[in-house]
């Protein structure tokens, strides 16, 4: 076992009772169960209502975007859920870049490679590796973006960590750069926002700020008029 696995169960077996983390039961095989589990049993309604409502709002859930750049499938699994998006998203716009998501290695390659014979335009890229890894690769993504997470799976995000999960979401998805900005002829555009700009401080403000950053004044030198200070500083011992 690698040393990072290691500490990261380590804590859970040492536990009472013991555990492992939740993503740690999903390789091929237990993907496969996963699936067994939830897809094939007639019992399992979670599956069968999200496939159900997924079916009948596609194009109400497209219609919400402009357009997508990049479509992105956290704890993507067998992306089955996704087809008809898919397909929604490819009529509509004629290219699409999906992101699996997923920890399970073998099982989300394979699920790419079925993906791209189902949707020859479809460009594939799986992102192998655990949710905030996945979201910041979403992150450094250009384009508009549309990411899923489903299958419940926000139950097996602890309590404490929904909000910093939701956030980490919110920022991954932020669209980038890539924006539009209309400009008329003539418009001004300021260096620094408006009354911002050339903010003069002496030297005693200056050192005060510097000193709560952890500099400190090594020595000062100032013009005749004493309008003007070179300053040389020095970073405090931790
Ligand atoms: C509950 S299943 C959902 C599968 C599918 N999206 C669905 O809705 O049926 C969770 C999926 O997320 C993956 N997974 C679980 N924990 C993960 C983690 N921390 N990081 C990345 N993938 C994870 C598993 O391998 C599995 O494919």
């Amino acid at each position: 076992m690698q040393t990072d696995l290691v500490s990261t169960i380590l804590p859970g077996l040492l536990s009472s009772p013991k555990y492992v983390p939740q993503w740690y039961t999903y390789d091929k095989l237990g993907s496969e169960l996963f699936d067994r589990v939830t897809n094939e049993n007639p019992d399992y309604h979670l599956y069968r209502v999200e496939m159900s409502l997924l079916k009948e709002h596609t194009d109400k859930i497209i219609d919400n975007f402009d357009e997508t750049s990049v479509f992105a499938e956290l704890g993507a699994g067998n992306s089955s859920k996704m087809h008809r998006l898919i397909e929604a998203i490819l009529k509509k716009e004629g290219s699409l870049r999906f992101i699996p998501i997923d920890i399970s290695k073998e099982y989300v390659e394979e699920s790419a490679k079925n993906l791209i014979k189902l949707f020859p335009l479809l460009d594939v890229q799986p992102f192998v590796g655990h949710y905030l890894d996945g979201m910041v690769h979403v992150k450094s993504l250009q384009g508009s973006k549309l990411l899923v997470f489903l299958g419940s799976s926000f139950s097996s995000i602890p309590e404490a960590q929904m909000l910093p999960f939701l956030e980490t979401i919110r920022d991954a998805i932020e669209e980038r750069i890539g924006k539009t900005i209309d400009l008329e002829e003539g418009e001004v555009i300021h260096i620094n926002s408006p009354g911002k700009t050339s903010i003069k401080w002496d030297w005693k403000q200056f050192e005060k700020l510097a000193k709560a950053a952890g500099l400190t004044t090594e020595q000062i030198w100032t013009d005749q008029d004493n309008l003007f200070t070179l300053g040389l500083m020095k970073a405090d011992l931790q």
